[in-house]
């Protein structure tokens, strides 16, 4: 599944899955951004836990989506890959809800391509796959990411204690929250263009 959202004044904002042809430009990216995402970064409480290589990641994200779990997007702008928009822990049934993390390479930060791919990613768990709700969970010292919140009309609705390990530690987290209620059957990606322009 591959999502594009139009965006006013640059280049669209593409969402797709990671594929294996990605490997040698999503490994640079990777590596030029270490520092970067290292503050923010989901790490694993196991202390000998080690990342999966390349194909495995791909193969493990595939079936994650197929089992309707997890939709993982790469973000891509201008032809480059540029960041991660991912909707995790999505919950069926009488919950309906999923998690957005996501991240974009430093040297593209400040564009406003995250908002676009956190658009993008509410219109299609809404819009396209019946979720209910999407939340956002963001540490208090993450200026940039409650921006991007800020800026979409995501609502606050409290703080969860340790609630992620970022970084290798249990981080407290602010909350952040979208239903279908509040945008009632609208684009999200609409909605924000239409606010850039006026
Ligand atoms: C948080 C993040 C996803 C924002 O994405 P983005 O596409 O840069 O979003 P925006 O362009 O809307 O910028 C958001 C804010 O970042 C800050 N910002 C702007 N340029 C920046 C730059 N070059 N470097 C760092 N922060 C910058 C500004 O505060 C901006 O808010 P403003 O538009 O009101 O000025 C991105 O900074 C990032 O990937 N950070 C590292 C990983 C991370 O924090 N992920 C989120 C975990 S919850």
């Amino acid at each position: 599944m591959t999502l594009t959202a139009r965006r006013v004044g640059g280049a669209p904002v593409i969402l797709r899955p990671l594929r294996g042809r990605d490997r040698r430009e999503w490994e640079a990216l990777r590596v030029a951004n270490v520092e970067w995402l290292r503050p923010w970064e989901a790490t694993s409480p196991e202390p000998l836990a080690t990342t999966m290589p390349f194909r495995q990641l791909v193969r493990h994200f595939d079936h994650e989506a197929s089992e309707g779990r997890l939709q993982p997007f790469v973000i891509e702008t201008e032809g480059r890959l540029v960041g991660q928009m991912h909707l995790f822990g999505i919950a069926w049934g009488s919950l309906r809800s999923a998690c957005a993390g996501y991240w974009v390479a430093e040297s593209f930060a400040g564009q406003g391509i995250v908002p676009f791919a956190l658009a993008a990613a509410c219109d299609h768990a809404f819009l396209v796959l019946g979720l209910h709700r999407v939340e956002v969970n963001i540490r208090p010292e993450n200026t940039a990411s409650l921006r991007v919140v800020e800026k979409l009309g995501f609502h606050e609705e409290g703080l969860r204690r340790r609630y992620l390990h970022i970084d290798g530690q249990w981080r407290d987290h602010r909350s952040f929250a979208l239903t279908t209620e509040d945008l009632g059957r609208k684009s999200l990606v609409e909605l924000w263009n239409h606010s850039q322009e006026t």
